[in-house]
């Protein structure tokens, strides 16, 4: 059996890989998802269906749209300030590490940031909190899960500014209040489908206010006249996502599977803690539930033990280059059953090497 801890794109559930590769094959009347137009009328639905499983899986309040759009998160940290700022106008950033800084890199096409707190000077090992957002901010810019350094936020400022959140590699784990925030994006290739979409939730009022002229393509307001098919949407991905929303709602939804998330994590950071070979990276209170990064005292042996897990079918586990030792990610679909078998490997390990 292979264990996917992999940070993206990642594990999904088997069932919604045989069903998209059942639609691959015969989608309606023998014909493929991958040759029918996004006009017809089954793929409409598949559209319409998978806006309201994220409405109803996160419990977005009127007022708010549901995009599907191209171009991952990425083109997110660009489309935010062509949509929300004005020149001449500056939007506090909090920096979390890599992709806040991406994010941070294109507001100057548009505008000025203001970086609140970094936590640059630790690597990224933790959240900073004791930060104050300036008034007249356009928004407030922050990363919910940091996938690299495995640090997550889990409360947001007190502030009147916009809040806008990258939640990528967080969205779809754990109960939040949508109502909180005025835009979340999250490339889908997570917890939420495949790569090829990115999911936009976007409060209507805070739209159309800016004086850039915005090409139609990276106009929040084309897409939601369109309803995410102002052109050709990216097919498939929407399709496996709606099925992947759906296999979520089947568990019970956000707030059963944050229950497992809660309890994977658990599972992890104890062994991590308890096992006197490995040690985690970041500040306990900080620590994700999504990626989970640890080191190894001896750095000697990180190369073995990277062995030991991949010769029993542990994959996906070697840290990001910046943070080094190993990553295991857990995210929705991966099984308690994987993580029960890192930590037994972890105990093996351990038991060899100990003097
Ligand atoms: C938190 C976060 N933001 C942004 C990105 C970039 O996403 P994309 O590759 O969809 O542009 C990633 C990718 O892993 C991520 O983890």
């Amino acid at each position: 059996m292979r264990h996917n801890f992999g940070a993206g794109p990642c594990i999904l559930p088997q069932e919604v890989f045989r069903q998209a590769s059942q639609a691959v094959l015969d989608f309606k009347d023998g014909l493929s998802i991958l040759e029918i137009s996004h006009r017809t009328p089954e793929f409409e639905a598949v559209v319409t269906e998978a806006v309201k499983l994220v409405k109803e899986l996160l419990n977005v309040p009127e007022g708010y749209s549901v995009l599907f759009l191209q171009g991952g998160a990425s083109l997110q940290f660009a489309m935010v300030p062509m949509n929300l700022l004005s020149e001449g106008q500056t939007a506090s950033y909090l920096d979390t590490g890599v992709w806040a800084n991406k994010a941070i890199k294109e507001v100057k096409y548009f505008g000025n940031a203001h970086i609140v707190a970094s936590s640059k000077d630790a690597n990224y090992t933790f959240i900073p909190k004791d930060y104050s957002i300036p008034e007249d901010s356009a928004y407030f810019h922050c990363t919910s899960n940091n996938t690299i350094y495995g640090t997550e936020m889990f409360s947001l400022p007190e502030t009147n500014v916009p809040i806008v959140c990258d939640m990528s590699s967080d969205i779809m784990s754990r109960v939040i209040d949508v109502s909180k925030y005025d835009l979340i994006y999250a490339g889908a290739q997570k917890n939420i489908g495949p790569a090829g979409t990115t999911v936009v939730i976007v409060k209507d009022e805070i739209l159309g206010k800016t004086t850039n002229k915005i090409p139609s393509m990276l106009d929040y307001t084309q897409h939601i006249g369109g309803g995410s098919m102002y052109n050709t949407p990216p097919v498939f991905s929407i399709y496996v996502a709606m099925l992947n929303l759906r296999w979520l709602k089947s568990k019970g939804g956000v707030a059963e599977i944050e229950k497992e998330n809660i309890a994977k994590a658990r599972t992890l950071y104890t062994e991590i803690d308890r096992n006197p070979l490995f040690k985690g990276t970041c500040a306990v209170e900080d620590r994700s539930r999504m990626n989970v990064c640890f080191v190894m005292e001896d750095k000697e042996l990180e190369k073995e033990f990277l062995k030991l897990a991949e010769e029993n079918g542990i994959e996906g586990i070697k840290g990001h280059r910046s943070v080094g030792g190993f990553r295991a990610s857990i995210y929705n679909a991966l099984s308690i059953t994987s993580v029960h078998r890192l930590v037994e490997l972890m105990q093996i390990f351990a038991e060899k090497h100990q003097k």
